[in-house]
Parts: structure tokens; C-alpha cells; sequence
């Protein structure tokens, strides 16, 4: 077997460590997107595929096997490539997809299906807001000029950004004490944010929820039916389990 790990996430860091630990053969791959991405204790390969066929190429060239899916739940277009060059190629996929977060008590959450909805969503009243959504979807919050825009990214932004914005440049992880203090120091009124799921990103959740502060939170995109685990662990039994069946 050879599996092909699409990662860039905490996740599939823990999968790729689990996988190397098993002694299984895999690739990493990582979309390029980050200047500095993680080492990983697998070979690993950066860039895209070249769409839906061009990863049909690379499966059948690398002889891949199996491919786990372990991207960003807003990496959409990954995903739906995913899909689709598996099963032209008669790979099995599996995806490793977080559970979205939950309301809790306390939480005051306006749902919003996109970015659009979730420009459409913020009041006319200037606020601070904090826009925890990453930089390539900014840009429609450039029509509402009158907020003031606390923006974090992992690297500093290399082109001019859409509007003036306080921009933080770090990495994390975000502990709920160094979330608060943030909020609290840039007095932030609003908080957008996507339905990342997961431990990593949640602490900006639950201290909003702490400060009273409303979040306009972004539905996940809605993809094809495709097999998923929650841990990592799942994806360790399917490719046991796969692997024994000979696929
Ligand atoms: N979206 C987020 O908020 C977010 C947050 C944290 C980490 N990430 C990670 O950053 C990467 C890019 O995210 P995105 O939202 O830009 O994805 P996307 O919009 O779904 O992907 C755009 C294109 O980037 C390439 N790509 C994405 N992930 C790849 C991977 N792991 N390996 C090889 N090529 C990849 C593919 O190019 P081709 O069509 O040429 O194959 C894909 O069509 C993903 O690996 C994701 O896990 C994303």
C-alpha cells in the first residue's frame, strides 16, 4: 500500500506521525499556501495536483493506493478534487473531518451560509470587528468601511490587503487566556468566524462567548457524499482494514 495524505492542518500532522509510527508507506501533501509549513516524518510534496486530473495522473504515477483527505474543512476545492479523481482512478478515499463546532449555553452565534451572508449579517453601526477567516476571503468586507478590522494570519501578507486592517501575524496556538486578553485589548465587538471544528481554533469561540461578543459564524461548504472518520484513529482502522482487503 501507499497512501496519499492531503493535510495542512493540525490533524493530519497527528495522522501523518501516526501513520510513520505504523511504518506504513505514505506521501504528505501540502497545498503551498504557508511560507514555513511543518516538517513531517513523511515524504512530503507541496503544490497542487493540477485539478481533479491532475491528481487521476499523480495516483496512478505514484502507484497511491489509498488517499486520506485530512484538509481544512473549507478546502473545498481540494475536497471535491478528491472525490472526483478517486473515483475515476477506483482509489479509495476517506476524509478525516472534525465535527463542526455546537452552540453552547451563552453562545450568541448569527449563522451565515458564506462570506457574503456573513458581510450581509454585520450591523451598519461601525464596531470592531475581528475577522478570524483567512486572508483569501477577505475582500468582500472591503464594502463595509466603516467597521474597523482586526484581521490574523500565519504569515505577514505579501500584497496590499482589500482595506485598512490591524493585522496580527502569528501562528498559535491561541490559548483562551491570550484570546481574551486580545479581545479585551482591542476592544472587539464582533467576531466572524468559520465552522472550523476541532480543539485548535475554538478558544476565540468560547471567549467570545466569555465576553458576550456575537459570532457571525460560517457554515461549512456543502460537499458530495464521501466515507468520513472523526479521528485519527478511524482512519488508522480503514487503512488496516482496506489494506487486509487487498484495495
Ligand atoms: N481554508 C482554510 O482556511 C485553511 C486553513 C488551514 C489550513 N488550510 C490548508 O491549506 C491548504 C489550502 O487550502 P485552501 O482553502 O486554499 O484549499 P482549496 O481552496 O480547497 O484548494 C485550492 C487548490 O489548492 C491546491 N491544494 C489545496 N490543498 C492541497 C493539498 N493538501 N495538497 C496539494 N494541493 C492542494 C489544489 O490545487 P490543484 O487543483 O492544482 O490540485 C486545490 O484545488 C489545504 O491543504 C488546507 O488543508 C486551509
Amino acid at each position: 500500500m501507499r497512501a496519499l495524505i492531503l493535510g495542512g492542518i493540525a490533524d493530519a500532522n497527528l495522522l501523518a506521525a501516526e501513520i510513520a509510527r505504523a511504518g506504513l508507506d505514505a506521501v504528505y501533501s501540502y497545498g503551498g499556501r504557508t511560507r514555513a509549513p511543518a516538517d513531517q516524518p513523511l515524504p512530503t510534496r507541496i503544490g497542487g495536483f493540477g485539478g481533479a486530473s491532475g491528481l487521476v495522473d499523480y495516483i496512478r504515477t505514484e502507484g497511491i493506493t489509498h488517499v486520506i483527505d485530512a484538509t481544512h474543512p473549507f478546502a473545498a476545492e481540494m475536497s471535491r478534487n478528491a472525490i472526483a479523481a478517486c473515483a475515476k482512478a477506483g482509489t479509495p478515499l476517506i476524509a478525516l473531518e472534525r465535527a463542526p463546532w455546537a452552540r453552547a449555553p451563552g453562545d450568541i452565534w448569527i449563522e451565515a451560509d458564506d462570506v457574503n451572508a456573513a458581510v450581509a449579517a454585520l450591523l451598519q453601526t461601525p464596531a470592531r470587528v475581528f475577522l478570524a477567516i483567512g486572508r483569501q476571503h477577505i475582500a468582500p468586507f472591503a464594502t463595509r468601511p466603516q467597521h474597523a478590522y482586526t484581521l490574523r494570519f500565519v504569515d505577514p501578507p505579501e500584497a496590499p490587503l482589500p482595506f485598512e486592517a490591524d493585522v496580527i501575524v502569528s501562528r498559535g496556538p491561541f490559548t483562551l487566556d491570550g484570546e481574551l486578553e486580545m479581545m479585551r485589548m482591542r476592544g472587539i465587538g464582533w467576531v466572524v468566524a468559520r465552522n472550523s471544528g476541532g480543539n485548535g481554533a475554538r478558544a476565540k469561540i468560547d471567549a467570545a462567548r466569555m465576553l458576550g461578543l456575537p459570532v457571525i459564524m460560517i457554515s461549512r461548504p456543502k460537499l458530495p457524499e464521501r466515507h468520513r472518520a472523526e479521528s485519527v484513529a478511524e482512519v488508522m482502522q480503514w487503512l488496516d482494514h482496506r489494506t487486509c482487503l487487498g484495495a
